[in-house]
């Protein structure tokens, strides 16, 4: 028994929540951050559109209160959304101290821009890459901090309760996977906190990157503590369509800067599913395509922003207009061809306002946990917020405990007795692939009853085969993603199943109207 690394605090993953809360505790703290890949992976250097907060004079608090309650579809906690709000200058006013270039304007100090479901115009951002800007400030600070060790290409298997790793008692740390040493180590920490990010790669199409696997979900779930409200999986409306582009975001704000939903013929619909067209929240857009798709069997819609000036769409949209351009179609021109694809784990680990999860010592924030702030669909660019705000409502609790808690004890070594190397690595690819087909064809933008019973047969199968293949293979990254992922979208079928109503993101043709009651969708571990 011997700890490879200790930390006051250990963070899993290096996105905006994870670098904001080291930033947050490291001039108290020794810290480590880990990343299963390199620093600036993860979905925050992807986005795009922005910042959600109060930051206009013809703003206020109450009207970002209202637009996240109405885009939750009655499932937000108010209490916590009223907290996020408040928080956002805040959080918007740090980020600009660390250095963070959001786009000025000429009449004021910021341009803010518009997204769906919000009445007003409050998400600041960075050109149409806020993501990578974001990234780029954080990743700089972090690296320049005596106290933060940055381990890249280090992946948590499974967190550690108790020394003997009994399951029982405070989290003391994590067994972490050195993915270059292909060898399994012993991180023991005061606090540990997961900022592992989403699950939207339980799908086959998907806005994420690869990595988005739900790991943090799943080791949260193994060790305990409760989950909620994971059937409420959003599907970005327009993603780009094309036989050679991966999926690629193509952002929200262009509909908030004008741009309009037509089908092949050139028709404009969304008026016919919602007052607010385009601009309508996610759920509403995505099924509204999804319907118009199915019912003239085409491939795509398309989204039209050509009758801007040019000028406009090259100083909003420079990387949408250049990434389309690779794939041949000039946005200044002609409208892009667009199709709804999975971007968002709405629920996740159940958390209260300082991010402590239900293992006492055991933090969780941004995309994979559960606050209450997003409820049945969450507003867009209220995602970034949140990491923002919670980061540093964790770090500040952690900071508060810290110097009470006792260094973490001796830990059980990682134990390999009993595995050997794979022989079949193509069941893991196998595997991996029909598990994303069958949470895409069965558990998408809408469902039955039927189809997520068949989702439910099938998880249970692959569950018990990747179960047995983990307790007889050395684990390697993709054993590991897949592991969690079929934990997790068996976690998403079951609150399916349990929702028999309609409500945000969860829409089912058995129960197609919303119940009386709003209730979370919370799953106890045995
Ligand atoms: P991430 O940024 O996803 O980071 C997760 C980190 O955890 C990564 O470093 C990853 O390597 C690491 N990790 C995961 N598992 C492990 C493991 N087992 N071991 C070690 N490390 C691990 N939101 C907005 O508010 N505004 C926007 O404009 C916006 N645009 C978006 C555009 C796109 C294309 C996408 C995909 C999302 C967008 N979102 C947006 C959502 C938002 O970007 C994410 O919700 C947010 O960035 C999540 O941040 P995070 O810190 O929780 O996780
Ligand atoms: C987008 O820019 O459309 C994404 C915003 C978000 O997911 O919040």
């Amino acid at each position: 028994m011997a700890n490879d690394r200790v930390f006051d605090v250990l963070i899993i993953g290096s996105g905006a929540a994870g670098l904001t809360l080291a930033l947050r505790v490291a001039e108290k703290a020794t810290v480590g951050v880990i990343s299963k890949a390199t620093i600036d992976s993860g979905s925050t250097a992807w986005a795009q559109g922005g910042i959600a907060a109060v930051l206009s004079a013809t703003d206020s608090f109450d009207s970002h209160v209202e637009d996240t309650l109405i885009a939750g579809d009655g499932l937000c906690d108010p209490d916590v959304v009223r907290y996020t709000v408040e928080k956002g200058p805040e959080a918007i006013q740090w980020l600009i101290d660390q250095g963070m270039p959001f786009d000025t304007k000429k009449d004021g100090p910021y341009h803010l821009t518009r997204e769906g479901g919000h009445s007003h115009r409050r998400v600041i951002h960075a050109k149409d890459a806020t993501g990578k800007a974001l990234k780029r400030t954080l990743d700089e600070q972090v690296r320049a901090h005596p106290n933060i060790t940055v381990l890249e290409s280090h992946m948590a298997v499974d967190l550690i309760r108790g020394a003997d790793n009994s399951g029982e008692g405070p989290c003391l740390g994590a067994y972490i996977y050195d993915i270059n040493a292909a060898k399994v180590e012993v991180f023991a920490a005061k606090a540990t906190v997961l900022a592992t990010g989403g699950a939207s790669r339980v799908y086959l199409y998907s806005s994420n990157p690869d990595g988005s696997t739900g790991d943090g979900i799943a080791m949260a779930w193994r060790a305990g503590c409760r989950v909620a409200d994971l059937e409420f999986n959003q599907f970005h409306p327009t993603c780009l369509y094309h036989p050679e582009a991966r999926t690629y975001l193509i952002t929200e704000a262009v509909r908030g800067e004008g741009g309009q939903l037509l089908l092949p013929d050139g028709e404009r619909f969304m008026q016919r599913f919602d007052e607010r067209g385009e601009l309508a929240p996610r759920d509403v857009v995505a099924r509204a395509i999804d319907y118009e798709i199915k019912r003239l069997g085409v491939d795509c819609v398309f989204l039209d922003i050509s009758h801007k000036k040019d000028k406009f769409i090259k100083k909003h949209f420079p990387n949408i207009r250049k990434r389309c351009k690779k794939y041949g179609i000039d946005i200044t021109e002609e409208a892009i061809p667009v199709v709804p694809a999975a971007h968002y784990t709405c629920g996740g680990v159940v958390t209260d306002k300082s991010g402590h999860t239900d293992v006492e010592s055991l933090y969780c924030i941004g995309e994979s946990s559960a606050t209450g702030l997003h409820g049945a669909n969450r507003m867009a660019s209220n995602s970034l917020l949140e990491c923002i705000v919670f980061a540093t409502s964790a770090a500040e609790d952690i900071l508060t405990k810290l110097d009470d808690l006792p260094p973490p004890p001796a830990l059980r070594d990682w134990d390999e007795s009993k595995v050997t190397d794979s022989d079949e690595e193509v069941v893991v690819s196998h595997n991996w692939d029909e598990l994303r087909r069958t949470m895409w064809n069965y558990v998408g933008i809408v469902r039955t009853d039927k189809r997520l019973a068949r989702a439910q047969h099938r998880v249970d199968l692959l569950q018990d085969e990747i179960q047995e293949y983990y307790g007889n293979f050395r684990v390697t990254p993709d054993l590991l993603e897949l592991r969690n992922l079929v934990t997790v979208s068996d976690l998403i079928v079951r609150s399916a199943l349990e929702r028999k109503e309609s409500r945000g993101l969860h829409y089912t043709l058995d129960y197609p109207d919303m119940a009386a009651e709003a209730k979370n969708t919370v799953l106890v571990p045995e």
